[in-house]
């Protein structure tokens, strides 16, 4: 097929072509912001789920749902690199701007906009030339006792009322949360926390690996009750079939019937490996019906691909040691392994190697699926590991 009009998007945040199997999830968005809209109790939510389920695409589709119903959206930048006041600043100050935009300033959007300007101070962050609200100052009391926990909530409280002022509500969309320190973390549970008690229009909607609904739990006990997990899967064979099918439809091309299934049983519906196999089972066929022949082709390429891209940067982030740990877990076999196998395999004692483990999983490539118990948070990462021990891997 040309492959100018190749209509699959493998990669990273890519808008695939088809959102195929979300609609409980958007249907929750639809609902939980409406309700804050009215002023109706709405818990703020957190999406969880491996790597390449879709996340960021949801995330994006939360902010585009968001704004279409009059919402001031911000999708905060990830937290990887950055604190969380770093993040926040810019993001809040964009939507106090924004509320200010309209006809005229609130005595409450000022308000937001001086208890800006105090957390600002009281962080003592560089936020860039452009201050917060440059004539502004800041509002004492408020947002400036030095303790993040406090000064969060007073500063969430100030631009919720602002919102409230102006008849509009706030989302915030924070990817990637598994990357925020747990101070940060708690200090931000406490603030929605605050936020959900005086009923403000505000809500926050993010996404992260698994380990997030125990980290959230371990900063606040509460945030259990705080928040709803919806959990980002792998799409079921149905889904899979529609993802991969319509897209081609719509551009007059048909899948034969096996060559759909073999995809979806070759990429196990998730939605990183099915766009991936989607894309190079197009370029590959010569014309319509694409075969399950051409999925084969395809397939050798697709993994390829992935080895270099998907698998290799997670791959890259790690040291020789965790890369040990990471290949025995690989040698027993995909499925989750208790620590104590993993040990044994590696010829140490459990205890030795529980660093090792930690830093894995903060650094996001394992998880614990229940107690005792190591996963990887990439599917398919034992195969890429067995290749690149075998020496196969591209
Ligand atoms: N519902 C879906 N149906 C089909 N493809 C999807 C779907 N959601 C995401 N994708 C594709 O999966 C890939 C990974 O999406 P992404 O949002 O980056 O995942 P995550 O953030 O969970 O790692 C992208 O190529 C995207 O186009
Ligand atoms: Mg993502």
């Amino acid at each position: 097929m040309d492959p100018v009009t190749n209509p699959y998007a493998p990669g990273a945040g890519s808008q695939p072509p088809e959102l195929a199997g979300r609609d409980e999830i958007i249907e929750k968005t639809r609902t939980t912001l409406a309700r804050a809209q009215i002023g109706r109790t709405s818990k703020s939510f957190m999406l969880v789920g491996l790597r390449g389920v879709g996340k960021t695409v949801l995330l994006n589709k939360v902010e585009e749902i968001a704004n279409s119903r009059g919402y001031v959206a911000s999708f905060v930048e990830t937290p990887e690199t950055k604190t969380l006041p770093q993040l926040l600043i810019p993001s809040l100050r964009r939507i106090l701007f924004r509320l200010d935009t309209q006809e005229r300033v609130t005595e409450a959007v000022k308000r937001g906009l001086m208890t800006l300007r105090s957390f600002a101070n009281t962080v003592k962050v560089s936020i860039g030339d452009v201050e917060v609200g440059l004539n502004i100052a800041p509002q004492k009391g408020v947002a400036d006792s030095g303790d993040l926990d406090t000064d969060m909530s007073d500063l969430f409280e100030a631009v919720g009322q602002a919102a409230k002022a102006r008849g509009l509500a706030i989302a915030i969309v924070i990817d990637e949360l598994q990357y925020i320190k747990e101070k940060e973390f708690s200090s931000l549970i406490m603030a929605i926390h605050r936020i959900s008690q005086k009923q403000l229009p505000l809500i926050l909607i993010g996404a992260g690996l698994p380990q997030l609904v125990g980290l959230a739990g371990k900063a606040k006990s509460y945030a259990e009750r705080l928040f709803d997990y919806p959990v980002v899967d792998a799409l079921s064979p149905n889904d899979a079939v529609i993802a991969l099918r319509e897209p081609a439809r719509r551009e007059g091309v048909e899948f034969m019937e096996d060559a759909l299934k073999l995809v979806a049983k070759m990429t196990k519906g998730y939605p990183y490996f099915l766009q991936e196999w989607g894309y190079h089972s197009w370029n590959v066929a010569r014309s319509s019906p694409i075969t399950a022949a051409d999925v084969h082709t395809a397939s050798d390429i697709a993994i390829a691909s992935l080895d270099k891209s998907f698998f290799r940067v997670r791959f890259d982030r790690v040291t020789p040691r965790e890369k040990d740990y990471m290949f025995a877990m690989a040698n027993l076999g995909a499925e989750p392994h208790r620590s104590g196998d993993i040990a044994a395999e590696l010829g140490v004692t459990v205890e030795s190697v529980a660093p090792i483990r930690s830093s894995l999983i903060k650094k996001g490539m394992i998880f614990s699926p229940a107690h005792g118990d190591t996963a990887f948070t990439v599917p398919m990462f034992a195969d890429y590991l067995n290749r690149v021990s075998s020496g196969t891997a591209s």
